[in-house]
């Protein structure tokens, strides 16, 4: 075979085969096909597309490029979610607790934020001493012996995404569905779990901007899926403003905790409870957990209980961490100056843009442009009203934890543009917009 006639097969807009796929991608994850073919082959991708059979296999191969869990052998079903980032997005601090004290095995790896989209490893990052680079032989152990464990991915998991990807964000090619669909899916199929729930956002905080996309984008992940045996969920949720009311890493470590003491705000409450749900409702695999109100009612005992609480100072103890967080938040890392920002008018939220939002966490300190940049785990936001909320003049709006006062400037620049009012009332935004299963 040669790269330059794969390359003109998609540029022609026709299906490479499996053989075709795999001789390129294996190939390039050797070092012996250079950038500059396997950019063409991208750009190709995403100038063409790509149909369901050749994603399957373009996913499969990169999933098989490097190590692959299997848990099969210490767990009876292996439940994982992902989520496609956004801004306040704790929801793997609370899910992953609350399933696992429901008797389903929740082993998970995660990964860091990247610009304004957070990441769950950088918030574990703020509880002092907790190991999150674990070897996969620990990994194995403590998802065996607590039945919970969270780490960041290890370096072989699927690197022939990491070099594509690498590639991708330096030739425009990042935003083509099939890519972005194969690029996540790879890593999560490496994983290993049986079955998948994946939280797509949709808004202006996310990747996905319209309900189109993400629909589009949800679907081919849950397509994947389901071709590699996966059992597949899909759910199209609200990015449009955050998720919650904090935003920053050890903020959110903290509303996290709120949660699974059976308080905390209502919208990301009701977040956990259906993601968590959905993953009840796989691991039942149709015998159990059929009924989405009596999960509802199972999971909320568990948080209200507090079993959920004691799984994650379980898991925070087995890997070093620092469970004292738990009961004084005052041990997270702390911002030195606290600044309110009050609401400028009387009316109707209509407008808390997610992407402004995080462009001013980001800001502050909390988020990174590159992977390589280090980040304040202190500092963040709290916004404290959601779109359809009537406030009055002079209202506390936003909290804004910072340490550096030039960096608390540039944030407010982006805050005082996050928020629209209206004198009429405002609809609220919904959590979810679809679901979408999977099927062969
Ligand atoms: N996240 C990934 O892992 N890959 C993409 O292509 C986009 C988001």
């Amino acid at each position: 075979m040669r790269a330059v006639d794969i390359i003109a097969k998609k540029r022609d807009g026709q299906a490479l085969s499996q053989a075709e796929i795999q001789w390129f991608i294996e190939n390039y994850t050797r070092g012996d096909l250079p950038d500059y073919q396997a950019a063409a082959l991208l750009m190709a991708i995403l100038l063409r597309g790509m149909e369901r059979e050749e994603i399957f296999h373009l996913t499969s191969i990169m999933a098989a490029s490097g190590e692959q869990l299997d848990l099969s052998d210490i767990i009876p079903y292996a439940v994982d979610k992902h989520s496609s980032g956004g801004v306040g997005d704790k929801t793997t601090l609370v899910v992953l607790p609350l399933v696992a004290a429901c008797g389903v095995p929740a082993a998970k790896m995660s990964g860091r934020g990247l610009g304004i989209s957070g990441g769950t490893l950088d918030k574990l990052d703020a509880i002092p001493g907790l190991n999150s680079k674990l070897t996969i032989d620990e990994f194995r152990s403590l998802a065996q012996k607590n039945g919970i464990v969270l780490c960041g991915q290890t370096g072989d998991l699927a690197p022939a995404d990491g070099k594509l990807y690498a590639l991708r964000d330096v030739t425009a090619t990042v935003p083509s569905l099939p890519l972005i669909a194969s690029s996540i899916m790879s890593k999560k199929l490496a994983a290993g779990a049986n079955g998948i729930v994946l939280d797509v956002k949709v808004g202006v905080g996310a990747f996905m901007t319209t309900l189109e996309d993400a629909r589009a984008l949800a679907q081919m992940m849950v397509d994947i899926g389901a071709d590699a045996g996966r059992d597949m969920i899909a759910v199209i949720s609200d990015m449009n403003q955050p998720l919650g009311v904090a935003i920053g890493n050890a903020l959110e470590v903290v509303e996290a905790v709120e949660v699974l003491q059976g308080g905390g705000p209502a919208d990301f409450r009701e977040h956990c409870l259906h993601v968590a749900g959905l993953m009840l409702r796989l691991a039942g695999r149709g015998q159990r957990w059929t009924d989405m109100a009596e999960i509802r009612e199972f999971l909320v005992q568990r948080l209200e209980g507090g079993q959920a609480l004691d799984k994650l100072r379980q898991m925070i103890a087995a890997q070093g961490g620092d469970t004292r967080v738990l009961d004084n938040p005052l041990l997270l890392p702390q911002a030195r100056i606290i600044e309110t920002m009050v609401a400028e008018r009387s009316g109707y939220i209509s407008q808390i843009a997610a992407d402004k939002i995080g462009m001013a966490a980001f800001e502050l300190g909390a988020g990174r442009e590159k992977k390589t940049d280090s980040i304040d785990l202190a500092v963040g936001v709290k916004v404290h009203f959601k779109v359809g909320d009537y406030v009055k003049e002079g209202a506390p709006l936003i909290t804004i934890f910072v340490n550096d006062p030039e960096r608390l400037k540039r944030a407010q620049f982006h805050l005082q543009q996050a928020v629209w009012y209206s004198d009429t009332p405002v609809e609220p935004l919904p959590l979810f917009y679809d679901t979408i299963y999977g099927s062969k």
